[in-house]
């Protein structure tokens, strides 16, 4: 039987759409292999947000060509947001390509082409969603994700997402719904809804099917002690009626992702983010009104065009304000395409660079103490690694705050739902000893 790789680099929804790949061709025949030199079709699933996730996939396809020089048989495919994005231009650009496909419902048509005798291309802007027949390939068998939504609307000034994901479109709740009873059944503990702007799912709906309430359906649904989470969150979509469901429904987990991206107004503004500091503010305000201990993590871009040392200060405040758990940030990359590559007053890079390093000691010095808090408690944590699979003896798992926790203490297998008390904490995980399994 013919073997497939498939290579992903980019967020959740392009790892997602790896084991969409994955799943559509293993149904048709073909193995999963981790090992290039044994395989007979590698799809590199691309990324574009930013340059450097491009640079990634073009230098892993300069590695590839040596490999298909010595095995002219071996097919390679781009897939995903570049390839969205790039279309033709990459088959000209790497005539040893055999295939390019964008997202969505293109995905669908790698069968097809690999049918063909010829290099094809399929990039026509993503109006549909994966097939619900091809059931993805996952590789863990406790914590999975779930698509719900595809694109998006808002048109970030800096962002290529609307171009190379589509229109914001809404998978049916019963689909959904089916996909969830049936991860409950094989026995998954931890379910993560996934979307660019997850929280506005169902708006373009007839009549509109707001996002709380396929919360509700999801939690009326999994069995107890199942966790569910969703990302990520756009700011102007955090409703109290959400605030509402966090805090009644059992299942959804104390976190929330709110990428915030600046905390200057005047920033926001030209970034087109549809909220000011202030409205931001207020969103964090009711959340925690509801759910006082609820874990906030954000996305940061530092030097975004015409950031003065002003603008940048009103971030590391707005940082101090929210006390996120954590944060990633990143420096501003101009994206062909977008508005914000065109506009004037452009940061340095090495302005930028030493923007970047001051919101990660803030953030670190942040998330240091936000984890300190918990050192003393008793908490729950679902295990993803095995004892066995970590040289340190350690095991691993994340408590329902999506805090990393490594632990000893006893043998414990993915997919254990156990209590840790934590003894220290770390900027980016927590330490603590097994006190049950369950
Ligand atoms: N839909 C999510 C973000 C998806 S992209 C949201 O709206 O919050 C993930 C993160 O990449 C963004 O939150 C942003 O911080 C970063 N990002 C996107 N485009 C970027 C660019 N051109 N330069 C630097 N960072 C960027
Ligand atoms: Fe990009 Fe903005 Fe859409 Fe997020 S909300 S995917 S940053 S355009
Ligand atoms: Fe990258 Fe596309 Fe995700 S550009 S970050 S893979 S939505």
């Amino acid at each position: 039987m013919p073997k497939l790789k498939v290579i992903t680099f980019g967020c959740q929804a392009n790892e997602l759409d790896s084991a969409r790949i994955a799943g559509l061709l293993t149904g048709q025949g073909y193995l999963l292999t981790e090992d290039e030199a044994e395989a007979d079709l590698i799809i590199l699933n691309g990324c574009s947000i930013r340059e450097k996730a491009e640079q990634k996939l073009y230098s892993r396809l300069g590695s590839l060509r040596a490999l298909k020089g010595r095995r002219p048989d071996l097919r390679l495919g781009v897939a995903g947001c570049l390839g969205q994005r790039e279309g033709e231009h990459l088959l000209k650009r790497f005539p040893y390509l055999d295939l390019v496909v964008g997202n969505g419902e293109h995905l669908a048509e790698i069968p097809r082409f690999l049918s063909l005798r010829q290099p094809a291309a399929a990039t026509a802007e993503p109006t549909g969603l994966f097939p619900e027949e091809a059931e993805p390939a996952r590789d863990s068998q406790c914590r999975a994700w779930v698509g719900i939504m595809e694109g998006c609307d808002n048109f970030c000034s800096f962002c290529v997402v609307p171009y190379t994901r589509g229109r914001e479109r809404s998978r049916h709740p019963d689909d959904i719904l089916r996909e969830v009873r049936s991860l409950r059944d094989r026995g998954y503990r931890e379910i993560t809804l996934l979307g660019q702007t997850v929280n506005s799912y169902g708006c373009k709906f007839d009549p509109p099917a707001p996002f709380a309430e396929l919360l509700r359906r999801i939690d009326a649904v999994v069995s107890p002690g199942m966790r569910v989470r969703f990302t990520t969150s756009h700011p102007k979509d955090v409703t109290p009626d959400l605030a509402c469901a966090m805090v009644e429904l059992p299942s959804l987990c104390e976190h929330i992702h709110l990428p915030v991206q600046a905390g200057s107004s005047r920033t926001l503004a030209r970034m087109a983010r549809g909220y000011t500091r202030e409205t931001y503010l207020e969103k964090i305000a009711l959340l925690r009104a509801a759910v006082p201990d609820l874990a906030i993590t954000t996305d940061i871009i530092v030097g975004f065009p015409g950031e003065s040392e002003t603008d940048f200060a009103e971030t590391l405040s707005l940082m101090q304000a929210v006390r996120f758990d954590g944060c990633f940030a990143f420096k501003f990359s101009p994206r062909s395409g977008t508005p914000a590559a065109e506009l004037p007053d452009q940061v340095q890079e090495p302005d930028k660079a030493t923007r970047l390093s001051r919101v990660l000691a803030l953030q670190d010095e942040i998330s240091l103490q936000r984890n300190q808090a918990i050192v003393g408690r008793v908490v729950e944590v679902l295990a993803d690694q095995g004892l066995r699979k970590r040289a340190t003896g350690l095991a691993a798992g994340r408590t329902r705050e999506n805090k990393i926790v490594h632990f000893s203490g006893g043998a414990v297998e993915e997919g254990n739902l156990v209590k840790v008390e934590i003894m220290q904490a770390r900027p980016h995980h927590l330490k603590g000893v097994l006190i049950a399994s369950s």
